[in-house]
Formats: structure tokens, sequence, C-alpha cells
């Protein structure tokens, strides 16, 4: 069984290895970056407060003056893990705790889709010790907050693990406008609210914001999400505080937009916007892939209403694939996880 695992997922990255590699240059093929509502997504991720709660603090309720309030936003399911995975396989996978996981090289993700058609892609993860590092944690950065290098597809390609790269790499690619198409940056463990709370988050956030996401050469151009990764109260609806900024209209700012979404509304807004096709998954789901309501006849995409007693509350484990097969749950004695 575990050699044939093995050989399946060395044959399944030889072919993903063979797909076309994103272009270091992005001016190149400038005309195919265009998306109908925007050319840049950005997308950064707190962690575990409640909308009340994030909703009261004067940082962020300065920064919503600035941007349109999701007021109906929702996570997929608890824990953190989970969430961060849908957000790029448009599925948990049946993944249900933060262990050490590695999702089949065989598994498509956005960054398949993105790269169909040359779009390029970062994730940036603040603390991270090193580019590409595949380690579970380290300092303040945890595996289990990082979309991409849980999926083999980025984990066994250098090319793609060249994407993951330390926070501070964003103000760089900023000052060389040089960004990616599609970004996510993950603030650290205290920097997130996970190990502090969401004032000190929010303190963070303020001084995020004036040193690097109101950068003309990103602000302009980029579609900013602002969100968390799941509420903190399990027996309540799994509402998240969310924020657009950016490239958004300027009568907007500053106003709140009640349509129901999830972490699969931001994956179906990327898909339409380029029209990359979708994942198949969570991602084509009428009840869980509104995109952005303000862009919706831009990308043209038909939201569907739903009713608040029809809106689930987001909060139970989802079981599927990967259930009881993580690392740490098939190596109970410990031992060290594949590069
Ligand atoms: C999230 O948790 C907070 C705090 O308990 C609660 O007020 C809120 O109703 C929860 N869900 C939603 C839908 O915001
Ligand atoms: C991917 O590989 C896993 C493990 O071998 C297998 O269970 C699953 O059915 C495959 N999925 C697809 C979509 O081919
Ligand atoms: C949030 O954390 C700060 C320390 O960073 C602390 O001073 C403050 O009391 C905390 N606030 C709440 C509401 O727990
Ligand atoms: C989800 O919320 C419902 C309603 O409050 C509660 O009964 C259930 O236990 C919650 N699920 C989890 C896993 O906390
Ligand atoms: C899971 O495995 C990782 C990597 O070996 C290890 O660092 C971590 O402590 C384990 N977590 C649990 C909950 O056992």
């Amino acid at each position: 069984m575990q050699l044939t695992l093995a050989t399946f997922f060395a044959l399944a990255t030889l072919s993903v290895g063979t797909m076309a590699a994103p272009t270091s240059n992005h001016h190149h093929h400038r005309d195919q970056h265009k998306g109908k509502a925007f050319d840049h997504i950005l997308q950064v991720w707190f962690e575990n407060q409640d909308f009340d709660v994030v909703n009261e603090i004067s940082t962020w309720k300065t920064l919503a003056k600035e941007g349109i309030l999701l007021d109906n936003f929702n996570a997929i399911t608890h824990p953190s893990e989970p969430n961060y995975v849908a957000a790029a396989g448009g599925s948990n996978f049946g993944i249900d705790n933060d262990d050490y996981y590695n999702i089949p090289a065989n598994i498509s993700t956005i960054y398949d889709l993105l790269e169909k058609k040359d779009l390029t892609w970062k994730v940036y993860q603040d603390g991270i010790p090193s580019v590409g590092y595949t380690g579970y944690h380290s300092g303040q950065y945890v595996r289990k907050h990082n979309p991409a290098v849980i999926f083999d597809s980025v984990a066994q390609n250098p090319k793609r693990l060249a994407n993951i790269v330390p926070g501070t790499q964003l103000d760089a690619d900023i000052k060389d406008d040089n960004l990616p198409n599609w970004m996510f940056y993950t603030p650290d463990m205290l920097n997130d609210a996970h190990d502090t709370n969401a004032t000190y988050a929010g303190n963070w956030l303020e001084r995020f914001y004036k040193t690097t996401l109101s950068k003309p050469n990103l602000l302009d151009k980029t579609l900013v999400l602002l969100t968390f990764d799941e509420n903190a109260s399990y027996p309540k609806r799994n509402r998240v505080w969310s924020l657009l900024l950016g490239a958004i209209p300027k009568h907007l700012k500053g106003t709140s937009d009640k349509t129901y979404y999830t972490h699969y509304s931001t994956l179906n807004t990327v898909e339409q916007n380029w029209d990359l096709g979708s994942l198949g998954r969570g991602d084509a789901e009428k009840q869980s892939n509104n995109v952005f309501e303000f862009l919706s006849k831009t990308v043209g995409y038909k939201n569907t209403h739903i009713s608040e007693n029809a809106i689930p509350l987001n909060n139970n484990t989802i079981t599927g694939l990967l259930t009881g097969k993580s690392f740490n749950q098939t190596h109970p004695q410990g031992g060290s996880p594949p590069p």
C-alpha cells in the first residue's frame, strides 16, 4: 500500500511538473493577465475571532470606512487547517484537525487553474524560516495556516515551492511593481490574533495597512480581502468579519453587503474573473459560491439568494478522503514527516 501510494504520487508529480510554469516577469503577457473585474487579488487571513468582537474595535472599524464590509461571510468548518485547504482546493478533503497532512498530488487546486492560464501566484507567510519550507512549525509560523504547502502538487514541485515566500517579500514585490495575480498573506500566530486577540491583530493590521497595503502599486489595482479562517464560537454560525478593499468602486467605500458568501465565494470570484473554469467542488455549488456582488455583473455570474433560515451553521466536522490519514494519525509514535 505504502509503495503503491508513493509510486502513484511520484507519477502524479511528474505530470504536474510538465505543466506550464508561471512566468517570472508578468509584463510579457499583460493582456492574458487582465481580469474582467481585477488583475490582482490578495487575501489576508486572520484567526478565530467572532464577528461582533472585531466589529467593535476601532482599528478594524476605521479600515472598514475604506472598503465594503461583508456582513454575511462564512467559514466552511472548524478548526483552521480545513478552512485554509478549502480556500485553495474547494474542499477540506475530510481534514478535520490541524495535523501534518499531505494532500495527494493528483488533487487539483486553484494553482492548476491559474497556471493553465499563465497567471502567477504567491503565498506570503509571515515568519516562515525559508522559501518553500515544508515543516510543521517554526517560531510563529505554522503549516496549518499555509494554503499551498499542504498540497503535494505544490510540496513535491520545486517551481511551485518557490512561490511560498516570507511575508517581507510582499514589500519587495510592491516596490518592483511585480505583483502576482493571486496572492495570499498569512500573518504569524501573534499578528493574526491566534495567540493574541482581535485588538492586537487590529494594531498589527493598522501598521500593515500603512506600510504595505495602502501602497498605490498594490491598492489601486488589487482586490484585497481581509477575512478570518473561522469564528471563535463553535455552537454559533461560522460567520467571520470580512472586508473588501482596493479595486472596488469608490462610491461603495464605507458600505456593507449582506450577500451570503463563504470561502468558496473567493475561489469562484477568481475563477469567473479570469474564466478559469472550476474545480467542481464547493466552488461550483450554487449554495456556497456567490461571487462578490459588486462585480457579479462585470464577470457575468448570477448569484443565488440564500434566505436567512437556509444559511447553514458551517460549524461541524466534514469527513471524507483524508479523515484519519494525517501524518500524525498514521505515525502515532512520531518520526519525521515527509520532506
Ligand atoms: C460568532 O460568535 C459570536 C460571539 O459569540 C456571536 O455573537 C456570533 O453570533 C457568532 N456568529 C455570527 C453569525 O456572527
Ligand atoms: C487521488 O489519489 C488518492 C490516493 O491514491 C485516491 O484515493 C483518489 O481517488 C484520487 N483522486 C482522484 C481525483 O483521482
Ligand atoms: C488583548 O491583548 C492585549 C495584549 O496584547 C491586552 O493588553 C488586552 O487586554 C487584550 N484584550 C482583551 C480584550 O483581551
Ligand atoms: C454547531 O452548532 C449547533 C447549534 O448551536 C450545536 O448544537 C453543535 O454542537 C455545533 N457543532 C459543533 C461541532 O460545535
Ligand atoms: C504532528 O506531527 C508534527 C510533525 O511531525 C509534529 O511536530 C506535531 O507535534 C504533531 N502534532 C500532534 C498533535 O501530535
